[in-house]
Formats: structure tokens, sequence, C-alpha cells
């Protein structure tokens, strides 16, 4: 992602001055170094990389009272320590940005570990060892689903979808006509599974980085607990499908993609990966509708249509 030089902080700034003595006390060896700020330039919140001069790594901090997307009003300290109690918990099971420390006194500042590295989205422009990042991210979603079973609840799977469809402005119909497929599924055992477990949510391309070959994961400020597994596999597939459709010349392009993601994710299993596929075209819905948000009305028409198609897909 684009990010741009902003600032250069010196020994005296109140923030340079807690993440060298404080957050990084043992890891700094220069105390008076300089810290070079690079804003980086696509989120929804302030999100910096701190530099520290003449060592090798930086961090990185999440601004949450310095929302820049849609969500003005929110309570910015739950939102860091919440994010902050996630990546604890998720970093004792798979590779993501660990977090260092949160500070309220600084606009409500989460300091991660700068994990250097190509987002997955590069792969996907790129398509450079695109199957070999899915194989890594689908293990890694596994790992995390299946080290997190809880409860499962139903409910709130269906509750987002409608409040999904609610920030889409539909005509009468199209909204009744969604209402009446959710209600079939609703009452199918389609969604209906003895676990729930943790998922990330936010599959979006942008919160995952390569390193080393291996996968990190970003931003866990949307992540869930008891929910439903596949909800990831199903994001990450629209995501493909609307990469493709938008870059590629088709969505068609990307499912023999989705297929390998969804055969790795299911570890070979062909009983495990037809019950994925079963419940997959509910999710995949959903995030073609989640990505409607964001564009212009013709295509946000082309995404709306094709989210229908897949739930009546599903019978
Ligand atoms: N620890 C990190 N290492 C590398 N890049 C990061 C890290 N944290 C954030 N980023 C970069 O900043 C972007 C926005 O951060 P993110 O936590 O996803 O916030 P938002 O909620 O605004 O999407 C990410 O997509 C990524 O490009
Ligand atoms: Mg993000």
């Amino acid at each position: 992602m684009a990010e741009c030089h902003v600032n250069t902080l010196k020994p005296g700034d109140p923030f340079r001055d807690w993440l060298v003595e404080e957050v990084m006390e043992h890891r700094v060896r220069d105390k008076n170094c300089c810290v070079k700020v690079f804003k980086n330039g696509s989120s929804s919140h302030t999100v910096c990389r701190y530099h520290f001069e003449g060592e090798n790594f930086s961090v990185m901090a999440k601004f949450f009272a310095e929302p820049t997307g849609r969500l003005k009003n929110y309570n910015a300290c739950k939102a860091m320590k919440n994010e902050f109690k996630k990546l604890e918990l998720a970093a004792s099971l798979i590779n993501v940005a660990r977090p260092l420390a949160i500070n309220k006194e600084f606009n409500c500042a989460l300091v991660t570990e700068h994990i250097p590295g190509k987002p997955l989205s590069w792969y996907f422009k790129s398509e450079k060892n695109l199957y070999e990042k899915l194989t890594g991210m689908s293990h890694m979603l596994r790992k995390l689903h299946d080290n997190t079973r809880s409860s499962y609840n139903k409910e709130n799977e269906f509750k987002n979808y409608h409040g999904v469809l609610d920030h889409l402005t539909l005509d009468h119909s199209t909204r009744e006509t969604f209402n009446r497929l959710l209600g079939e599924c609703w009452y199918s055992d389609l969604l209906d599974r003895k676990h729930g477990c943790m998922i990330h949510r936010d599959v979006h391309p942008s919160n995952y980085i390569f390193y080393k070959g291996q996968p990190y994961a970003l931003d866990f400020e949307s992540s869930w607990f008891h929910a439903n597994p596949v909800r990831d596999l199903g994001i990450l597939s629209a995501e493909l499908k609307n990469y493709f459709e938008q870059n590629k010349g088709g969505g068609g392009k990307a499912e023999p993609y989705i297929g390998h993601f969804l055969w790795e994710y299911s570890g070979g299993d062909e009983k495990n990966f037809m019950e994925i596929t079963k419940v997959l075209p509910f999710y995949m819905s959903l995030g073609l509708l989640r990505s409607a948000r964001l564009h212009h009305e013709v295509y946000q028409g082309y995404l709306v249509r094709e989210a229908m198609a897949c739930l009546k897909a599903i019978r």
C-alpha cells in the first residue's frame, strides 16, 4: 500500500518518547534516535509506520480516535482495547501483527509490530504464486477456526446479513426478494452447525501480508467469536471474484483460485469440501454485498444481482 513520509520525530516528542522509552524499551539501542513517520494511504483510521533510524525495524500505530472512514461516532477506546485483545488471542494461534501496546492518551493508539512484505492484494494483481499464497491463507484460517471452537450463534449471521442490506439503498422489490431468500435459508438447515469459532471476518486482501512466504493477519477490529467459519471463506472468495471481474476480464477467471483455496482449506477431504461448498454461496453473496457498498451505481447493481443469484443457487 502506498505510504508517504510525513514527519520525523525528535527526542522530546511525547509519542516518540513513549515508543522509544516504554514500548520498545529493550529493542531500540540508541535512545536518542529520530523516528520517521510514514502515513498509510488507504485505511479507515489514521495508520502510520514509525521507523527508528539506525535500527532495522518499524512499528505500526493505528489511531482509533481518528477514523477516516464512514464510522465517525463509535467508542474509540473500546475498539482499541477490543482489537488488542483479539490480536493477542490470535497471536497465540497464527501469525499476526503482534500487538505491543495501547494508549488512549495518544488518540487511542494501538501499536503493533510492522510486518514487512507484500499484501495479498499484490498477489491478486500479479497472480505470482497466487495458488501457493491461497494455500497459506487456507491453512492459516483453518488453524484459527479449529483452535477457537465454541458455541455457535446462527441468529447473528442473519442479523448481520440484514444489516449489510440495510446499508444499501435497494428498491422495495429487490429487498423483499432478499428477505424471502434469507427466510428460506433460515428455516432450512443450511447454516445449522454444532460449533462456532473465532473468525477474522474482514478477509480483505489488504489485511494479510506475506513475509518470508508466510501470511500474517492484520486488522482484527471486526473479528467475531461464535461464528460460522465458512464466512471467512466466502468473503475471501467474493473478494477474488470481485477483483477478477474488475481487473482481469471476468469474475469467472477467479474460479480455479477459489476452488483451490477451498480444497486446501478442507484438507483434501471430499466430505468436508462438499459441506463447505454447500454453505459457501450464502457467504459469497454476503461478501459481494459488502463490496457493493463501496462502488458506484452500475457496478453496485451488478454485485447485487450476483449476490442474489448466489442465494437463489442454494436449494
Ligand atoms: N503491523 C502492520 N504491518 C504492516 N502493515 C500494516 C500493519 N498494520 C497496518 N498495516 C497497513 O495499514 C493498513 C491499514 O491498517 P488496518 O489495521 O487494516 O486498519 P483499517 O481498520 O483502517 O483497515 C493495512 O491494510 C496495511 O497496509
Ligand atoms: Mg484493514
